[in-house]
């Protein structure tokens, strides 16, 4: 196999036999077709998309480049949520702990920074001491004793999902709902779950803003992960403004903490609810969404989804007093409250904007090997279609440096429209939902 000629079939539209595409990714993984024809190769993907084929034997080389682990002895109720990114989703913080304390078992593998996004792992990583580099045999053990545990890809597990996700990040080519298909399932069917719950964002910072592309994304997923024996459902869900207040590692990770102690924003509880419903449903925990609704909301507000997260955090080596003391997670030396230069109507919030300044702050990462901040991003108050008056506080910047708290002054005062008219409407929180029986996919056994 010559790299670049399977670049250039890609490049014109080509479809690859499987022999092609296996000899390019395990050459890859074997360290001899280098970052850059990997790269150039993922760019024409992005153009150019894969067949349902191409995408079957890149799941599948993605998948068996590490462990698939069996964890059937753990609980007969193993069930992941995975979202497809978007700023200030800290949902996984949330459902890990509040489904697992209500009879789900959850073996998260999740991700990092991607693009403008953020990521779980960066998150938990703010808590000290946190350690998301578990092995496999910790993981387990974590499983067992808390029933939830949350880790990233390693040299163990989803391997090459791991390489090729950090190559993903740094060179534009994350939107491609194959390769976003393949690096998601690669890693949940690597789990060993036998049921999954998938947030597929929409709006503009989303990776598909388009809700037609969005929802072509969902049913191939949930087409390949329940053809693979995994029942799974697909939630479309807004991704036109930030999800809650908080962007930033540190402040997303307190943010959650209120949420899991039934004070949280309304938006990010109202979603927590839903994905943790259709979470006990699909993996058979319980019969119905709305009795299953009202167990997590019961479930948060009395703290019980607050002590499993203490137990979470204690179990991975994180400081549990974090849970009851916020202040100690890191905190900007610069903060700065940004008000409202003219009075009227909130018509939009540019998420993606935010996202990318949250980056430019020292939250996410602009090369490989950059550290990631975890004190800086922005509290976000207004809200889209609220009013608001002329000095009014639309959010706080906090920042490392005061040069880098004059930017984030400028780049939240440009994020945030206000008109005197309101803007398009913003989109329902709660957009569609995509299950196996909605595309007819054809049978396959629940893999218990
Ligand atoms: N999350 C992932 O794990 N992979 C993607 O490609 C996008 C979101």
């Amino acid at each position: 196999m010559i790299p670049q000629r399977v670049i250039e079939a890609k490049r014109d539209g080509q479809t690859l036999s499987p022999q092609q595409l296996t000899e390019l990714l395990t050459g890859y993984a074997r360290g001899e077709v280098p970052e850059h024809q990997m790269a150039a190769f993922l760019m024409a993907v992005v153009f150019r998309g894969l067949e349902d084929e191409e995408l079957a034997t890149l799941l599948t080389v993605m998948l068996e480049s590490g462990a698939v682990l069996d964890l059937s002895h753990l609980s007969p109720h193993r069930v992941d949520k995975h979202s497809t990114g978007g700023v200030g989703d800290k949902t996984s913080l949330v459902l890990a702990p509040l489904v697992a304390c209500l009879g789900g078992m959850v073996p998260m593998m999740s991700g990092r920074s991607l693009g403008h996004t953020g990521g779980t792992l960066d998150k938990l990583e703010s808590i000290p001491g946190f350690r998301t580099g578990l092995d496999l045999g910790e993981f387990e053990r974590v499983l067992g004793r808390v029933g939830c545990a949350m880790i990233g890809a390693s040299e163990r597990i989803a391997p090459l999902d791991r390489r090729l996700y950090a190559l993903r990040d740094l060179t534009g080519t994350v939107p491609s709902p194959a390769l976003m298909t393949a690096s998601i399932l690669s890693k949940k069917l690597a789990e060993g779950i036998n049921a999954l719950v998938l947030d597929v964002k929409v709006g503009q910072a989303a990776f598909l803003p388009d809700l037609e592309d969005a929802r072509a994304l969902a049913r191939t997923m949930v087409r390949v992960a329940s053809e693979r024996g995994v029942p799974t459902v697909a939630r479309l869900t807004a991704m036109d403004r930030p999800l809650g207040h908080a962007v930033g590692n540190a402040l997303e990770v307190a943010e959650a903490v209120r949420a899991l102690s039934g004070e949280g924003p309304e938006d990010l509880v109202q979603l927590c609810v839903e994905l943790g419903a259709e979470m006990l449903v699909t993996g058979g925990v319980e019969a119905g969404l709305d009795t299953a609704r009202s167990r997590c909301r019961a479930a948060l507000a009395s703290g019980r989804a607050r002590e499993r997260f203490a137990a979470l955090v204690e179990a991975q080596g994180g400081d549990r007093r974090v849970v009851d003391d916020p202040a100690l997670l890191a905190r900007a030396p610069e903060r700065a409250v940004v008000h409202a230069a003219s009075s009227g109507v909130v018509r939009s919030i540019d998420a993606r904007a935010l996202g990318w300044a949250t980056v430019e702050l020292g939250g996410g990462r602009r090369h490989a090997d950059d550290a990631i901040d975890a004190a800086v991003g922005f509290e976000i108050q207004a809200r889209p279609g609220g009013s608001v008056s002329v000095g009014e506080a639309l959010g706080i910047v906090h920042a490392r440096t005061p040069a880098d708290l004059e930017r984030g002054i400028a780049r939240l005062q440009a994020a945030i429209d206000i008109g005197e008219d309101g803007g398009p409407p913003p989109l329902p929180l709660l957009l569609e939902r995509i299950d196996a029986q909605a595309i007819r996919v054809r049978g396959a056994p629940p893999a218990h």
